[in-house]
């Protein structure tokens, strides 16, 4: 099985990515649909990664509202997990960072996640706290 490969998502993929991100925190997780996609989402870049049949099966996004870029909604379908389709993702949500600018990257790890985000380079910031309900850290990387 080749490792996954991600690129950044056009308009026509937005109803696989929103599928996806519902199923994983809105059905899996309990995140409050309304709060689950934001503002932020019409003017992110999102990043997908694709199974062998195609199908959108993990995602994340950028937001470019400063000197620090800030990722987030990092999902991967349940079926896939541990496969790599999450790194491939980030690195490629790394790479657009970097494309943009950016210098550093911070994201807010749900804490069960924040070993995956340690081994991609990331550092946890700060005390933990409650978003959504869900335990969370902030974690910060440099971008090369
Ligand atoms: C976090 C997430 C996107 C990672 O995607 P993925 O495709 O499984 O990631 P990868 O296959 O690239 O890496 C998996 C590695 O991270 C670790 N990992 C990732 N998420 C984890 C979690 N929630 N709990 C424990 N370990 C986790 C795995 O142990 C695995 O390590 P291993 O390969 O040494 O076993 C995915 O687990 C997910 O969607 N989780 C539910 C939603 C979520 O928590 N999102 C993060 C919000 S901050």
């Amino acid at each position: 099985m080749p490792s996954p490969t991600a690129s950044v998502a056009g308009a026509a993929d937005w109803p696989e990515v929103a599928a996806l991100r519902t199923r994983v925190f809105v059905e899996e997780q309990g995140v409050p649909a309304e709060i689950e996609q934001d503002d932020a989402d019409a003017t992110a870049v999102h990043v997908l990664s694709r199974d062998a049949s195609a199908q959108v099966v993990a995602t994340g996004r950028l937001l470019l509202d400063g000197p620090v870029a800030r990722i987030g909604r990092m999902a991967a379908d349940v079926a896939v997990r541990g496969r790599g389709h999450g790194a491939a993702v980030l690195a490629e949500l790394h790479r657009q960072a970097a494309a943009r600018g950016a210098e550093v990257v911070e994201l807010h790890a749900q804490l069960p996640a924040r070993r995956f985000y340690e081994r991609e380079g990331y550092t946890a910031v700060g005390e933990v706290y409650e978003e959504a309900g869900i335990a969370h850290v902030t974690m910060r990387r440099g971008l090369p």
